[in-house]
């Protein structure tokens, strides 16, 4: 992704989607942000994504995370395709609309300048198309975490929601959260935090692994 490195304050783009014409940071206001993107409208893998999408929406919006997706497609096709996301995706769950809005990045703009395109995959004319972007941004503007996939492997959003869970946490906590972690379980501490400190700041207790190494950093403490 050139140019945008965690930390980075997102741009603050303007955009049109199925919502509107958006300034992008008024459009967070003070949530949290996702932007995920998909090749193209109409295509089957992004048809499961984004459905997939709409079923956690109400997850995320628990979280207070704004979902925004975008593609290259026109305000036109993202709203006949949403009808079909929608039929396949959300007949028993009942939602009548998509519950998040999607840019339509006809001239690739915001693709190039955020480094969206996935130069293996191409249109009709040739053209590259969006890769599976995620972007996740704070409530203060800056990139939390991004992924980048290719058009041929569709994102878990199971693992988006518990990358956001991950996230919100350790904004506000000095832990960290070890691999396959999700809410409830236990949180490491970082190496950075000396053992004294980590006891004042953990009373829950603070539990370290023996390793033949005999180093004390396999540091847990309680869900806090
Ligand atoms: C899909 O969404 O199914 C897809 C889109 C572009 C390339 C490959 C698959």
């Amino acid at each position: 992704m050139p140019g945008l490195l965690l930390g980075d304050v997102f741009p603050d783009f303007e955009a049109e989607t199925t919502a509107g014409k958006i300034k992008f940071h008024e459009f967070l206001g003070d949530s949290w942000g996702i932007l995920f993107t998909h090749p193209r409208d109409y295509t089957p893998v992004c048809t499961t994504e984004l459905g997939r999408a709409a079923r956690l929406s109400s997850e995320f919006l628990k979280r207070e995370v704004k979902l925004i997706g975008l593609s290259i497609d026109t305000l036109e096709d993202h709203h006949g395709w949403s009808k079909d996301i929608l039929a396949y995706n959300c007949d028993e769950s009942g939602c009548s609309s998509l519950p998040y809005p999607l840019i339509a990045d006809g001239k690739r703009e915001l693709a190039v300048a955020l480094g969206m395109l996935d130069p293996e995959e191409k249109d009709k004319d040739g053209m590259p198309v969006t890769a599976r972007c995620v972007f996740i941004i704070g409530p203060d503007k800056k990139l939390k975490l991004s992924l980048l996939y290719p058009a041929t492997t569709g994102r878990n959003f199971d693992e988006i929601l518990r990358v956001v869970d991950s996230l919100q946490l350790t904004a506000g906590k000095r832990v960290a959260t070890p691999a396959d972690w999700k809410p409830g379980d236990c949180v490491m501490i970082p190496p950075s935090i000396p053992e004294e400190e980590a006891a004042a700041l953990f009373p829950a207790g603070v539990y370290s692994k023996d390793l033949p190494s005999g180093k004390k950093y396999l540091r847990y403490t309680p869900w806090p």
